[in-house]
């Protein structure tokens, strides 16, 4: 029935959701997405198969990302948290291992108050970007990896 493997993966920072700054993080924890993916999917939900990984490390990010063209994934729903903002590795990363990927954020972060979360070093290679909706971010961008391969 699985149609697509995708990879959740999240970087620093995001071991600790919804314990870590709530306020602007929310509540939740990734163990909260699989019920917002099958309200975004319905039927359609047994047709993914997720993959989870966390790092607070750069290079584990980069690893798994090459590990996800090897296995020949067929998305990546990316929170790479503050290395989004700094990372040219990750950026050089994405840029060659030819696996679509979609940015996404918990927060809005063009709305947040430090002008350096308004800069991407990943979103030049990416399909799209989802911010602003907590964990429905994540949900919103599974979505968007199927319509992605669905286009044609
Ligand atoms: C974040 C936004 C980043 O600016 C921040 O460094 C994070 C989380 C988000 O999901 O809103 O760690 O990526």
């Amino acid at each position: 029935m699985t149609r697509y493997r995708f990879l959740i993966l999240n970087g620093p920072n995001l071991g600790a959701l919804g314990k870590r700054q709530p306020e602007i993080y929310g509540t939740s924890g990734m163990d909260a997405l699989p019920f917002l993916v099958h309200k975004v999917l319905g039927d359609r939900t047994d047709e993914v198969e997720l993959s989870y990984f966390q790092s607070n490390s750069e290079g584990a990010l980069i690893d798994r990302l090459e590990q996800a063209r090897e296995e020949g994934m067929h998305g990546v729903v990316f929170n790479a948290g503050a290395y989004t903002h700094t990372s040219l590795a990750l950026a050089d990363c994405l840029a060659w291992i030819n696996v679509p990927c979609v940015e996404v954020h918990l927060s809005n972060v063009l709305a947040r108050s430090e002008p350096l979360r308004q800069k991407s070093y990943i979103g030049r290679h990416v399909i799209g970007v989802v911010a602003g909706f907590g964990m429905m971010s994540y949900a919103l961008a599974v979505q968007a990896l199927v319509q992605h391969h669905e286009k044609e």
